[in-house]
């Protein structure tokens, strides 16, 4: 039996009020996650990926279940932790429950792990064509520092965020 975190927060499931709370991903949640991120990104990351995430030391890949089955996926993160840096790779809410907070509960669950972890700031890459998570990002905090060039295998360009979790955040 899996161990679960002590019930966070609520939202609307079939008329009812159902929790959900964060715990460590295994490979039986591969399908429903795979699923999301497939209806998620222009270039889904691929089931191999996902399990290499589980399998790296510095890794973290959590999933938001339901209190009641801890089947019923709605959103993911995966980041690591190496020496004094957090980097976000995947943060993806389920289309639709999106706009309810499950995605900033999802990142500050990675901050507050950063900060205990000692990291000094937390970065990311996001597409310059998602405004949406752009606008996510800085809703948290973060900031654009520059651009990455061709970032993606499509060319697309990347802009590279991050938030100083040991001093001031200039915009
Ligand atoms: C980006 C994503 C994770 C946001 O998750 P979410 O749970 O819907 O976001 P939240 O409800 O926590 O929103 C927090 C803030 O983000 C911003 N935001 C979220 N959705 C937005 C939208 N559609 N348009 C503009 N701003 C938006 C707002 O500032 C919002 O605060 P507000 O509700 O007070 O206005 C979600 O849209 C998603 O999964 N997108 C597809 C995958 C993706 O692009 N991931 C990022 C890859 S780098």
């Amino acid at each position: 039996m899996r161990k679960k975190p002590a019930r966070w927060y609520a939202i609307p499931m079939e008329d009812t009020l159902t929790a959900f709370s964060f715990r460590l991903a295994t490979p039986d949640d591969l399908s429903a996650v795979l699923e999301i991120e497939n209806k998620s990104y222009p270039l889904p990351w691929s089931e191999e990926s996902f399990r290499q995430e589980m399998e790296k030391p510095f890794a973290r890949f959590l999933v938001l279940t339901d209190d009641e089955t801890d089947s019923v996926i709605a959103g993911y993160i995966v980041f690591w932790v190496m020496f004094d840096e957090c980097h976000i790779l995947n943060v993806t809410v389920h289309p639709g429950w999106r706009g309810l907070k499950l995605g900033t509960r999802l990142a500050r669950q990675t901050i507050n792990e950063a900060v205990k972890r000692r990291a000094k700031r937390v970065y990311l890459e996001v597409r310059k064509s998602n405004a949406t998570a752009v606008a996510f990002y800085q809703s948290l905090g973060f900031h654009i520092d520059h651009i990455k060039k061709s970032f993606y295998s499509d060319g697309e360009d990347a802009y590279f965020m991050q938030i100083f979790l040991d001093k001031p955040n200039t915009l």
